[in-house]
């Protein structure tokens, strides 16, 4: 019972539950027939009245609805304890007089006949003092439409009641691994709507913090060029050969990831150059113009695909994540499908992967899994941030997993044109 729904749903139930017994044992108390003792003696000097007049008056006796037989009553069942009972009221109310009440006639009433002094029988009807004895059934069938009602209202309740936090629900189970989150509705009650709100508020604030990291990143790339271009000329003048060509080499590579990171947020800016293209050639001149760079690439044969984007950043993106394969991984398959109105293309390798608790961070910009041992590998942790910027530009998306028993796949899915 860990939902809310199914805990105010047992509440809803037990409470009017609770209300509807308290309120039916009252109210059987408040109607109790009052005890047989106090209507018996009414009735029994009733008959002795009749018996009276069965003697003085049998006109009388007719009207008042009593007649005189040579038998007792027959037929209907013969009610001892009853016949008892009235026999002893008899005898506190006046002369004795032995009665039997038989049950015959119609329901709640019952038939006395009481033996007159003089012979003959008085017959006259007796309300019959028992309780109904369908009272339980009746209490028990009370009790199953109240439970069945109330059921079934309490459980409509509580749907209603939880269906909003449903809703946050689904958002918290949307939140990307990069801790994006998609918009929350804002309706349904007070509590639930300043819930939605404030996620929708910090999913705002959360995108404007991710953004300006971006632009801090490429300010810095930026700002780092004209030092750079400094240092780059004094190290011409270094006299030593070999000296100067490792100068000149380490420069080189922190170009480069300054260029990275201005790029970062150049890709970001612009959506202008966006055209049909074949992705499958783009692929095939990647693959080629890498495999003549010395990488160990396999290409499945790929359909005919054509999506929208700029041709010189998908080119980029995709280099980006083959590159990283070739190298991170040792080599590289790619393949490209379509799926319903989607390309897909793959891009598997058979290196380490990455660990699965890092998984989360691959698209953070500076995020390399080994800082020692890719220092072998060109690169500043900027390629897959790259990549997935320029990817989901053009309505595309990413996704990197590992492969069992070691290896990594990227998938990579655009809409096709
Ligand atoms: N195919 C891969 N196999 C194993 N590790 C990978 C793979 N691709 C990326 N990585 C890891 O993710 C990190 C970030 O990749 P990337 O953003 O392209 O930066 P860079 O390649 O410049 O290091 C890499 O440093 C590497 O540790
Ligand atoms: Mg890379």
């Amino acid at each position: 019972m860990t939902s809310l729904r199914a805990r105010i749903t047992a509440l809803l139930i037990a409470a009017i539950l609770a209300v509807v017994g308290l309120a039916t044992f009252a109210a059987s108390r408040a109607l109790q027939p009052p005890p047989p003792e106090t209507t018996i003696e009414p009735i029994a000097r009733q008959i002795h009245l009749l018996a009276a007049l069965a003697q003085t008056a049998p006109q009388a006796l007719r009207q008042a609805g009593g007649t005189v037989q040579d038998q007792p009553a027959a037929g209907g069942e013969v009610l001892e304890r009853m016949s008892r009972f009235l026999t002893r009221a008899l005898d506190r109310t006046g002369p004795p007089r032995s009665a039997i009440v038989n049950r015959t006639g119609s329901e709640g009433t019952l038939t006395a006949s009481v033996a007159l002094d003089g012979g003959g029988w008085l017959i006259t009807p007796v309300p019959d003092p028992a309780a109904p004895d369908n009272q339980w059934r009746s209490l028990a069938v009370w009790l199953a439409v109240i439970v069945t009602g109330s059921g079934a209202l309490s459980f409509y309740a509580a749907r209603r009641l939880t269906r909003p936090l449903e809703l946050l629900e689904g958002a918290a189970s949307r939140i990307g691994a990069d801790a994006t989150l998609s918009k929350v509705d804002e309706t349904g009650p007070a509590e639930v709507r300043a819930t939605a709100q404030a996620l929708n508020r910090l999913s705002e604030r959360l995108a404007h913090a991710m953004d300006s990291r971006m632009r801090l990143v490429a300010a810095a790339g930026h700002d780092l060029r004209t030092p750079m271009t400094r240092m780059r000329l004094r190290a011409e003048f270094i006299e030593d050969d070999t000296d100067r060509d490792k100068w000149l080499a380490d420069l080189a590579e922190l170009d480069q990831i300054a260029d990275s990171a201005i790029r970062l947020v150049r890709e970001e800016a612009s959506t202008a150059d966006t055209q049909p293209l074949r992705l499958d050639i783009l692929l095939t001149e990647i693959v080629g113009e890498m495999a003549e760079l010395g990488h160990r690439l396999r290409m499945d044969p790929m359909p005919a695909t054509q999506v929208r984007a700029g041709p010189i950043a998908l080119k980029r993106a995709l280099r980006n994540l083959i590159l990283n394969a070739a190298t991170h991984g040792g080599g590289a398959q790619v393949a490209l499908s379509q799926s319903a109105d989607h390309a897909q293309v793959t891009i598997r390798d058979q290196g380490p992967g990455i660990p699965a608790d890092l998984l989360g961070q691959v698209f953070e910009p500076f995020f390399r899994v080994d800082p020692s041992r890719a220092k072998t590998l060109p690169g500043a942790g900027l390629g897959l941030a790259i990549a997935r910027e320029i990817i989901e530009r053009f309505g595309g998306t990413i996704a990197i997993r590992n492969l069992s028993p070691r290896g990594l796949l990227q998938q990579i899915s655009l809409p096709m044109a």
